[in-house]
């Protein structure tokens, strides 16, 4: 497999190109509108074709290129079923698995940052959106998320992974790129409470800017980046 983590410097969102070979067929995952033209140059370098490019949710810090990737390279738009999102080409449930040649990726249904927020397991590894952070956990407060439901999403889903599982979150600010799931279970902060509702009292606890882009890329991204709101 090739698995290459794209960073955008502007809201420090990590991309994922995925293929199984070069050659292959490709996926891009959260992708950024501004980044649109090298995820293309990267796929063309290596000989790949991009078919399927995926929003983990709707983010609210950038515009997403899922429909400038769609315009140009004829890809597949695709987010979990119950994006507000309007413009894609289809959309996946939970427990479904995402078509690429040759690679292994199940989508499961997480929320709690979002109430559309999915993550990725593929062999060895998960791309966790802004469900589970490197450290810390995506914020609750806005985009009906819900800090018991990401609760349940984290311990009931995704740290019942292996511990040696990698872990690729949508975003770092402190320049980590990949931890594992049992270097989480014990040393992010976030994750030390004792039960459902410690945690919940933990995340309304938090007091928390809108991210600067949030009244533009939250509408925006509802028609797949291809219009800005005014
Ligand atoms: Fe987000």
């Amino acid at each position: 497999m090739i698995f290459r983590q794209l960073f955008d410097h502007t809201s420090s969102t990590y991309s994922y190109l995925i293929t199984s070979r070069q050659g292959g067929e490709a996926l891009l995952v959260d992708p950024v509108l501004e980044n649109t033209a090298r995820y293309i140059q990267l796929a063309r370098e290596l000989d790949l074709r991009l078919v399927l490019a995926v929003d983990t949710h709707i983010h609210a810090d950038h515009v997403t290129g899922l429909g400038q990737l769609r315009k140009q390279t004829g890809c597949i738009t695709a987010m979990g079923e119950m994006t507000q999102a309007e413009c894609l080409s289809t959309r996946f449930s939970d427990g479904e698995k995402l078509k690429l040649d040759n690679v292994d990726i199940q989508a499961i249904y997480t929320p709690g940052h979002t109430d559309d927020s999915y993550s990725l397991v593929l062999p060895g590894r998960v791309l966790t959106g802004d469900t589970l952070l490197i450290r810390g956990t995506g914020r609750t407060d806005f985009q009906n998320g819900d800090a018991g439901a990401q609760y349940d999403s984290l311990f009931g889903r995704i740290l019942k992974l292996p511990d040696e599982t990698l872990v690729y979150p949508a975003h770092d600010y402190n320049g980590m790129t990949v931890s594992t799931i049992g270097e989480e279970k014990s040393h992010n902060p976030r994750l030390q409470v004792s039960d459902r509702a410690a945690y919940i009292v933990l995340m309304d606890s938090l007091v928390l800017n809108d991210p600067k882009m949030m009244d533009v890329a939250v509408p925006a991204n509802r028609k797949c980046g291809l219009a800005k709101a005014a």
